[in-house]
């Protein structure tokens, strides 16, 4: 029989979730969840790298606890938790400050870079260093596999990096973790600018759907996302990215595959097309979210707290073993 595996992943509160976010990541948490150990992580203080406001801060990480259950990650099955609840991560993200990670690997790192734009001399030294935090996440849990989206993946390979690293001068103490992306859905594309990744901190709403958008609102955006030029409903990324970027949001959510798609609609103009696009999305965000408004604060604030007590007695005795190794113990 196979050992089950641990798998870890998390979601920053820094925006609202949108279907890129469930497209790429929660959906394979959720059938992961059934064979293996999982742990998901709401990563507040890798919300705090860029301005924040307290208030909204806490709300959202009670809003994406909500949502993981909604989804379907199942509190009994998964480990739930909040980042900032357990200091060990902050603590070994030190160490690796100091061990195992050099300024050139994060000075490679290309969501750092676009995130910092020019700015690079103005933005907080956590911005810059976010992937130790992300590696320390992830390696107090002895994790095998990690589950994220496309946009993640360069910062696994460095947090294998870093375990292999410290591995070597300290002897074996971190297992070297496996990134899971997706062959397809691994990066949804903005519906403003399909050039773009679909992203919670930008400021255009119409550039997502969010996981709790009202159907009328998604419909609106779906109606008003870009088209390309000419007509045609085909899947071609470099003529079409648009048109493919929505292609591969109804094949996903509506479950069809893209060919199927692309015959169906051969004849159709763009706005029929979003139309049942748009039916296709808004029957995927009521399934949950009838759910999500039935769960309260309360509810989610006590499994955070459970999550706490079960992820804590892992994260700690790792740290132990990694004080002890590194001499300070
Ligand atoms: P975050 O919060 O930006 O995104 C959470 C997850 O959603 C995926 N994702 C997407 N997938 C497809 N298309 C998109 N447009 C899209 N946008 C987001 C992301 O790839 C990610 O899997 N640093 C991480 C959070 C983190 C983490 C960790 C993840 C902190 N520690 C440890 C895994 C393991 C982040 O900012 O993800």
């Amino acid at each position: 029989m196979n050992k089950k595996k641990i798998i870890f992943s998390g979601i920053q509160p820094s925006g609202e979730l949108h279907i890129g976010h469930y497209i790429g990541a929660i959906e394979q948490w959720i059938k992961l969840q059934n064979e293996n150990n999982c742990i998901f992580s709401i990563v507040d203080y890798h919300a705090i790298t860029v301005n924040h406001d307290p208030e909204l801060l806490k709300k959202r990480s009670l809003e994406i606890c909500k949502l993981y259950i909604a989804m379907g990650i199942d509190p009994e099955k998964s480990i739930i938790f909040k980042q900032s609840d357990i200091s060990a991560h902050t603590e070994l993200s030190w160490i690796f400050n100091c061990k195992g990670c050099y300024m050139s690997d994060l000075k490679k790192m290309t969501q750092f870079k676009d995130k910092a734009g020019d700015k690079q001399e103005l933005v907080s030294v956590g911005l810059f260093n976010y992937p130790v935090l992300m590696a320390a996440d992830i390696l107090l849990y002895d994790t095998d596999i990690v589950p994220v989206g496309e946009d993640q993946k360069q910062h696994v390979e460095l947090t294998r990096d870093i375990a292999k690293r410290f591995n070597h001068q300290f002897g074996q103490t971190f297992k070297v973790p496996e990134v899971m992306v997706k062959k397809e859905g691994a990066r949804v594309m903005s519906l403003s600018d399909p050039y773009k990744k679909m992203s919670k901190s930008e400021a255009n709403k119409n550039s997502y759907i969010a996981l709790l958008d009202a159907p009328d609102v998604a419909r609106k955006k779906i109606k008003k996302a870009v088209s390309d030029s000419g007509s045609g409903i085909y899947y071609l990324p470099d003529e079409k990215p648009a048109i493919s970027n929505l292609l591969s949001i109804y094949a996903f959510l509506g479950n069809r595959e893209i060919k199927r798609l692309e015959k169906d609609y051969k004849d159709v103009g763009y706005g029929d097309f979003k139309n049942d696009l748009a039916d296709i999305v808004i029957k995927f965000l009521e399934k949950f979210q009838d759910k999500y408004s039935q769960i309260s604060d309360s509810q989610a604030e006590e499994i955070l707290e459970k999550g706490k007590e079960k992820a804590k007695a892992i994260a700690e005795k790792k740290l132990e073993e990694v004080k002890r190794v590194i001499g300070v113990k």
